[in-house]
């Protein structure tokens, strides 16, 4: 079974809470926080995490699409914060993975399309998660990019010779069918957000998607 994380960034924030309970089956809550910097987008920040995080009993994924995550960590460690992502194309990564260790949340890195798995290579044994982006990040309702299961299938291999035990998440155009090529090619959590927020019965895409 694979593990759901839903993104709250395609919900209907005028409707915030309902949404936030129609996913309560889920795993993890996926929140997708952008500077319009390092992504041609602005999602939201820490107050509207923390409000989230008031709203539900799921461990939060944090996803930092910033270009100096550094001063934006210590402000999405909640009680339930169970990972923060970095970048590791954004600035300051090795202070960064620093301060994350050090408020005592997983430490997630995560690779954009274009960049190879042996960029991530000197963190490996620093890691709980590792993000494989499956689109360009920056918005929802794109289309997934297959060929990153090949970085996954890559990810699978090294977690094994090396005896790591980081988990893989995957990120970007998950839906009924894409959720069964990231299975097979190994990865323990999806992100998914259009997928769900798009339909009426969020619990049995969850169920779907496992
Ligand atoms: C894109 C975000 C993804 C995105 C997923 O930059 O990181 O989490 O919101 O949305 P869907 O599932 O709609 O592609
Ligand atoms: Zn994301």
């Amino acid at each position: 079974m694979m593990k759901i994380a839903p993104s709250v960034l395609t919900a209907n924030f005028t409707n915030l809470e309902q949404e936030i309970k129609s996913i309560q089956t889920a795993d993890y809550i996926h929140l997708d926080i952008m500077d319009g910097h390092f992504v041609p987008n602005i999602s939201f920040g820490p107050a509207i995490s923390k409000q989230i995080e008031a709203v539900t009993h799921l461990p939060i994924d944090v996803h930092l699409m910033v270009t100096d995550p550094l001063k934006w960590i210590p402000q999405f460690v909640f009680p339930q914060t169970k990972f923060i992502t970095i970048h590791i194309e954004a600035n300051h990564v090795q202070e960064s993975v620093l301060a994350i260790q050090k408020e005592r949340v997983g430490v997630g890195i995560a690779i954009k399309p274009k960049t190879p798995v042996r960029a991530i290579i000197p963190y490996l044994n620093d890691v709980s998660l590792i993000l494989v982006m499956t689109v360009e990040p920056g918005f929802g309702g794109q289309s997934f990019m297959t060929e990153m299961m090949d970085k996954v299938r890559e990810l699978v291999r090294l977690r094994k010779e090396n005896g790591l035990n980081f988990v893989i998440e995957i990120d970007g155009g998950v839906n009924d069918e894409t959720a069964k090529i990231a299975k097979e090619a190994g990865v323990d959590i999806v992100v998914a957000g259009s997928y769900l927020f798009n339909m009426e019965d969020r619990a049995k895409g969850i169920e779907v998607l496992k």
